[in-house]
């Protein structure tokens, strides 16, 4: 459906009968059993029947602070090698979330088609939404899909600190609410594009399904081994390294290039200001697998313990990384 000023009425009145919660200081709605940014919902809606994805298209997704914006570098730099030198890489210069547009957010701005120029080839777009709402281009054709998902906990943790982030930005004396809030609402299933089981089953589902459409990685898989993960990812785009790369050690440039410790501090990632009102910084805090633990008290954990046990009971995922609950088994 492409946004007229009929539509328009239509998301408008559609918006108004859904239920509403604000997350983190910013409102959001739930339409068919997920939760959309209130802002989104125009984009995800138009995108679904509108989107055209290329027949090389590469999709990254994954819930709001899982790895996407280390994905959307690592898949750049993967699958446009051979046009940049990991020392002349637009990486350098361009943030990952403008080298790299999300489906929901750039290319339907408000639910209307955008014209948005891509230095990468194939292109490459992201998107937040759960499997289910894909748009179908991407079903039909040969698109290839890479999702990323990360320990919910942790998840939790970066996503309360970047909306923080957020909020300081535009005013230094305002806070989201407490952490605690966050992970009641959390525990109930209201989180950006959640519950994440549904987002992150959704994906597993059509991973085991279509193994050749849907690559299914760990942000805590990346963190461990990145050499045999880049290597795992450059094959299933269909951009296998050669021995030869392997040997000059470019998987370990690539790596390298990508780390959050130099994207971070690149001057043109401090200054960008995405959508007018993210700091570019915001996207790289620490990016440490078992973080939360430093944030999340020994009794809330065990409760996202257990729902998480229940909820991927029989899937067949396992988080690799046990959630903990002490200190000192912290990684
Ligand atoms: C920024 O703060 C102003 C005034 O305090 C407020 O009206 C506006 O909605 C805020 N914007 C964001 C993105 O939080
Ligand atoms: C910033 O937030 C504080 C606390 O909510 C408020 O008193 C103040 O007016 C805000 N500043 C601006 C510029 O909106
Ligand atoms: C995933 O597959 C399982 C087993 O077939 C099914 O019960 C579940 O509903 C699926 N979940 C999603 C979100 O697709």
């Amino acid at each position: 459906m492409e946004i007229t000023k009929s539509s328009e009425n239509k998301i408008d009145k559609l918006v108004s009968c859904l239920p509403q919660e604000n997350i983190c200081g910013r409102p959001f709605v739930q339409y068919n059993g997920t939760w959309f940014p209130l802002l989104a919902i125009p984009g995800v809606i138009s995108s679904q029947e509108l989107f055209q994805a290329d027949e090389s298209e590469i999709i990254i997704a994954g819930l709001p602070k899982c790895g996407t914006t280390w994905l959307k570098a690592l898949i750049f730099s993967i699958v446009n090698r051979n046009r940049y030198q990991p020392t002349e890489s637009p990486l350098l210069s361009i943030h990952p979330q403008i080298l790299v547009p999300s489906i929901e957010m750039d290319h339907f701005r408000d639910g209307l088609p955008q014209t948005i120029y891509q230095l990468s080839r194939p292109t490459i777009s992201s998107t937040h939404v759960p499997y289910a709402f894909l748009p179908n281009s991407i079903i039909t054709s040969n698109s290839r899909v890479v999702y990323v998902c990360r320990n919910p906990p942790d998840a939790l943790v970066s996503y309360w600190h970047f909306r923080n982030s957020i909020m300081k930005h535009n005013n230094t004396s305002v806070q989201v609410e407490p952490i605690e809030e966050f992970f009641d609402q959390y525990c109930r299933g209201v989180q950006p594009y959640g519950p994440l089981w549904e987002n992150i089953l959704g994906y597993w589902n059509a991973s085991v399904e279509k193994p050749e459409s849907v690559l299914f990685m760990t942000y805590e898989d990346l963190k461990e081994d990145s050499m045999f993960q880049l290597k795992r990812l450059a094959s299933f785009l269909g951009f296998p390294f050669s021995s030869e790369e392997e040997a000059q050690g470019l998987i370990q440039e690539i790596s390298t290039l990508c780390s959050i410790g130099n994207l971070k501090n690149l001057e043109a990632n401090q200054k960008v200001v995405h959508y007018s009102v993210v700091p570019g910084t915001s996207y790289f805090r620490k990016g440490e697998v078992g973080d939360y633990v430093n944030h999340l008290t020994p009794s809330m954990i065990e409760t996202l313990n257990k729902l998480v046990e229940e909820k991927f009971a029989g899937s067949g995922l396992v988080f690799k990384s046990k959630l903990i609950t002490t200190n000192s088994a912290s990684e």
